[in-house]
């Protein structure tokens, strides 16, 4: 068989890519991701609200099936994930009458809810984004103002890295984030690390999700970011990479009738060199023994979550392979070196 980026890289790292069941149903995906990758993530089913849509209710078969279908061609699972802010059942903040749930009362939810998880997948899912993007968007606060910190404070964050490692004691537990190699945000997230760290919370490791874009981050910028963060005694890994070919925007838009979503051979070229630049870093990094993994957000440019991220009915192209898909000149810079 044609070597793919999991050979190249084999002395380097796993390389992941987050799936959904459909996709293993079609046979050019699944041709497609058992040539180039050794390590699945799913992108929806493992999360709260859809494994665990009610108190008494639980939805297995999807997030089973992307275990199975693993287990079957001996792929790595991440766990993703098990506490957010998104995603996430209403039931679980309210009592019976529609009150808000207490403090012990949400954390007893929780504990129940991981336990449960991280059980069933034992021995089959080597590494769980434990916590994801607790911290807050705004520079200026700390952590994000979401339901589980109204109620709990922080306590909720160690208390869930606690849950997930008497579950599993051999599974690898993440802190997951987006844009950690900007400055400011780097410190916060680092702040939040040091102090779990200190507080002996059983946490091993710090994702970057890797939403990047044809600019961000700098080369300067993802060095320093892997290297303060393993400067904790953790280590890193790429959890959701792709390079958007728009620059960031948070906030969630339709697209304007007179914006273009051409793929230009501009955006093209400065994409492969982004992702030649990030390579060059992750296995720099991955020989220092700091980086230990990287999963891609999706498999092809068939479909990316992207496509209507944040914006509505524009489409984007931001993976190593096209909408057919064939590699494109990206891989080809990928896997030379
Ligand atoms: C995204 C999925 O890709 C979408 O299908 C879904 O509609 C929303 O969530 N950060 C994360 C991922 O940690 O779970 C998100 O996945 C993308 C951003």
């Amino acid at each position: 068989a044609e070597k793919g980026l999991k050979d190249y890289y084999k002395s380097y790292f796993p390389v992941g890519v987050a799936v959904s069941p459909r996709a293993l149903q079609n046979p050019a995906e699944v041709a497609l991701i058992l040539q180039q990758f050794n390590s699945l993530t799913p992108e929806n089913d493992m999360k709260m609200g859809p494994i665990h849509p009610d108190s008494t209710r639980w939805n297995w078969g999807p997030a089973d099936a992307i275990v199975d279908f693993a287990q079957a061609h001996h792929l790595k699972v991440r766990g993703h994930n098990l506490c957010w802010h998104e995603q996430t059942p209403r039931w679980i903040f309210k009592n019976p009458d529609g009150s808000q749930v207490s403090k012990a009362h949400l954390l007893k939810r929780l504990h129940d809810h991981i336990d449960a998880v991280v059980k069933r997948y034992k021995g089959k899912i080597y590494a769980w984004d434990v916590v994801n993007e607790a911290i807050a968007d705004n520079p200026n606060e700390f952590l994000r103002n979401s339901d589980w910190y109204k109620i709990c404070g922080e306590d909720f964050i160690a208390e869930a890295f606690r849950y997930a490692h008497a579950a599993d004691p051999s599974a690898v537990l993440f802190y997951n984030d987006y844009n950690t190699e900007r400055p400011e945000k780097m410190e916060r997230v680092y702040k939040l690390l040091k102090k779990l760290k200190d507080a002996k919370v059983p946490i091993d490791a710090v994702g970057l999700q890797g939403h990047w874009s044809l600019v961000e981050p700098t080369e300067q910028e993802l060095r320093t970011t892997i290297e303060r963060f393993a400067s904790l005694g953790l280590k890193v890994q790429v959890t959701e990479l792709d390079v958007s070919v728009y620059p960031w925007e948070k906030d969630r838009r339709a697209k304007r009738p007179d914006e273009s979503d051409a793929y230009t051979p501009d955006m093209q070229a400065k994409q492969s060199a982004q992702y030649a630049m990030f390579f060059k870093v992750f296995r720099d990094e991955a020989k220092a023994g700091r980086l230990t993994g990287v999963t891609f957000w999706n498999i092809s440019d068939h479909y990316s979550w992207l496509d209507t991220y944040p914006v509505v009915g524009r489409k984007n192209h931001p993976l190593l392979f096209d909408e057919n898909f064939k590699p494109k000149p990206a891989y080809y810079e990928v896997v030379k070196f």
